[in-house]
């Protein structure tokens, strides 16, 4: 998703706002640009492609200066194309970067238009820059400029504009997308996120919806959405940039996939003490709260949504709570039931995935809920800020676009509210104990899941021709297996598509054959004989079949049509987690056998702050 720098110091900014740039390529670009000023003059260099494109560009014609704005754009309106490229500008005087999108940009465009403005775009960002530029002509300053120009925005965005009007300073604004102001010494930032400027300080204030900033060498304002000033707390990070370096490992995603074992002793750690959940780990006061919980909507997007998934499996079975799962895109738009006593679970790694956030906004608004509870990895997200309830992730930052840590954690998560609420709701102690118990050995049991890479790395050969792959899980298994056809589409760009295995028989089966690698969880489980006899489907019509099975599980195989992969899964409660390790493995040793660009997918974006 589109990443927005801006910088105001005594020194050159150009190696600040590219930096800034580069730490934000993680989620996911086209093409990348800046502005700066030079004096009055406004100089802007854009390129479709990467950061270090731009980075060339710069070499050959350089623009050295003291102030500039600078931007990764992911495509909403019109291709990615250099003249497509943020930044906008207009009369030479103002430009414009920006993230998310400008619902009523065709009403502007036309207002523009008849006041004599040229669009030499077809982005929706470019009437922001007329916008400013004909309310400067007016007699308004920047700030007021923007307060007044947000005023006409419908829709989302985070925004850094330069005018060469005021040639000292950059305004920033966000609503619906996320913006933080970097305080440094006699120098000040604005950033889409922390990690865009943590080279050049850990002193941040996030902004609230609808906050207008103007940074300045030595000072800096902020206002509310009307441009009444007001205070916004300081806070310091203890992210440093080296978290967020790729290190020795050949991509971020491998890197991620490798620090899971601490990610979850992390989420897990001063949460269970014994065989017990501490209490308050949801907050003062959560348990009388939790206590009344009657029901259960979780809402999330992509891989957040598969933890969900299996969260509704679990959280049924051991609480006894009915609990439903969607998709924050359809949640938002559709007609639900709420029934008394409702607990909203939001999951999201980012906390500012678009879809989400409007689906926690219209949940809360609604007021038909009991609270609502984030499960989220960013502590100063807006997910985080607008919910009533809060357990992090503590997955530290995830750079790869295809989330897996992040998912990890979050089931090590969701596992500690299903045992809590199971506890609520009854459970016997003893069961109970012995299930915190198994989830406290989660990171032990991924560490060990871990060593099968070498295993996987030879069976991903077999995968590299492919066109299309099955993925089959039954029970929790099944979201295992909906995430798994996932990695490996989205990093792979192999089709996958994934099924309950006893849905094989009603159509799937039919594109079985022996082109078909047909990959299944076989967990130790009552459902084991059931998928076994599925797996005996695929086998009697020539698919290739790939298992990977629990330590004692025998699976029927083809030697030379197939491979059987054995894993010490744990128990029911944590199997699903230790799983999806080999198929995370598997989607990566396939991805680099192909070439692709595995951290940052064609198409693709990691923080998804658009609709
Ligand atoms: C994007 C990312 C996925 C992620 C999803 C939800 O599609 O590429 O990896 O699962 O958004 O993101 P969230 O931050 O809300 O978990």
């Amino acid at each position: 998703m589109c990443g927005i720098v801006g910088a105001v110091a005594d020194r050159e900014v150009g190696p600040i706002l590219i930096a800034g740039l580069q730490a934000l390529e993680y989620r996911g670009y086209d093409s990348a640009g800046l502005a700066v000023l030079q004096g009055q003059a406004l100089l802007r260099r854009r390129t479709k492609g990467k950061v270090r494109e731009l980075e060339q560009l710069l070499q050959s014609d350089p623009a050295p200066a003291r102030i500039g704005i600078a931007h990764t754009r992911w495509a909403t309106h019109g291709v990615p194309s250099t003249h497509n490229a943020h930044p906008h500008v207009s009369s030479e005087m103002v430009s414009v970067v920006h993230n998310g999108i400008i619902e009523n940009h065709e009403v502007l465009r036309r207002e523009l238009i008849a006041k004599g403005y040229a669009f030499t775009s077809e982005t929706d960002t470019e009437v922001i820059a007329h916008l400013i530029d004909a309310l400067q002509r007016d007699g308004l300053d920047l700030v007021q400029a923007v307060v007044s120009a947000t005023q006409r925005l419908h829709g989302a965005y985070a925004i850094a504009v330069l005018s060469a009007r005021e040639p000292d300073r950059v305004v920033g604004a966000r609503r619906g997308s996320p913006l933080v102001v970097g305080i440094g010494l006699g120098e000040h930032f604005i950033g889409s996120d922390v990690q865009a400027l943590l080279r050049v300080t850990n002193r941040f204030i996030y902004l609230d919806e609808g906050d207008i900033v103007e940074i300045r060498r030595d000072a800096y304002r902020i206002f509310d959405a009307d441009g009444t000033p007001v205070a916004r707390e300081e806070r310091e990070t203890d992210l440093s940039a080296d978290a967020v370096e790729r290190g020795e490992y050949r991509h971020y995603m491998l890197k991620e996939i490798h620090e899971q074992p601490e990610a979850v002793a992390r989420t897990l750690e001063g949460r269970i003490a014994g065989s017990r959940i501490l209490p308050n780990v949801f907050g003062v006061d959560a348990e009388t709260l939790l206590a009344q919980v009657k029901n259960i909507h979780i809402v999330a997007c992509g891989t957040s949504y598969h933890a969900g998934m299996v969260a509704r499996y679990w959280i049924e079975a051991l609480a006894g709570l009915p609990c439903a799962v969607e998709v924050a895109s359809e949640y938002r738009y559709r007609q639900t039931v709420v029934p008394p006593g409702t607990l909203f679970v939001a999951i999201s790694q980012s906390g500012e995935t678009a879809d989400t956030l409007a689906a926690l906004r219209s949940g809360r608004a609604s007021a038909r809920y009991l609270a609502a509870l984030a499960v989220c990895n960013v502590p100063e997200s807006s997910l985080v800020r607008e919910s009533d309830l809060v357990l992090m992730t503590r997955a530290g930052p995830e750079i790869g676009v295809a989330s897996t840590k992040a998912f990890t954690t979050q089931l090590a998560a969701l596992a500690l509210l299903t045992l809590e609420l199971a506890r609520l709701n009854g459970i016997d102690d003893a069961r109970y104990e012995e299930l915190v118990g198994e989830l406290a050995a989660l990171p032990r049991m991924v560490a060990e899941a871990l060593k099968l890479e070498p295993q996987i790395a030879l069976l991903a050969e077999r995968f590299v021709d492919k066109q299309h792959a099955l993925f089959l899980g039954r029970g929790a298994s099944y979201p295992i297996a909906i995430e798994a056809a996932l990695k490996l589409k989205e990093i792979s760009y192999i089709h996958a598509e994934a099924y309950p295995a006893g849905e094989l028989k009603h159509g799937p089966l039919a594109l079985v054959d022996e082109h078909m690698p047909v990959i299944a969880v076989a967990p130790n489980n009552q459902l084991l004989e059931k998928l076994k006899s599925n797996l005996e489907e695929v086998r009697a019509r020539g698919g290739e079949l790939f298992v990977i099975a629990d330590t004692d599980v025998d699976v029927k195989l083809d030697p030379d049509r197939g491979a059987l992969l054995r894993i010490d899964a744990g128990n029911n409660l944590i199997a699903p987690a230790v799983f999806n390790i080999p198929l995370q493995l598997l989607a990566y040793h396939v991805a680099v056998l192909k070439g692709t660009d595995v951290d940052q997918p064609r198409n693709l974006a990691k923080s998804v702050t658009v609709e």
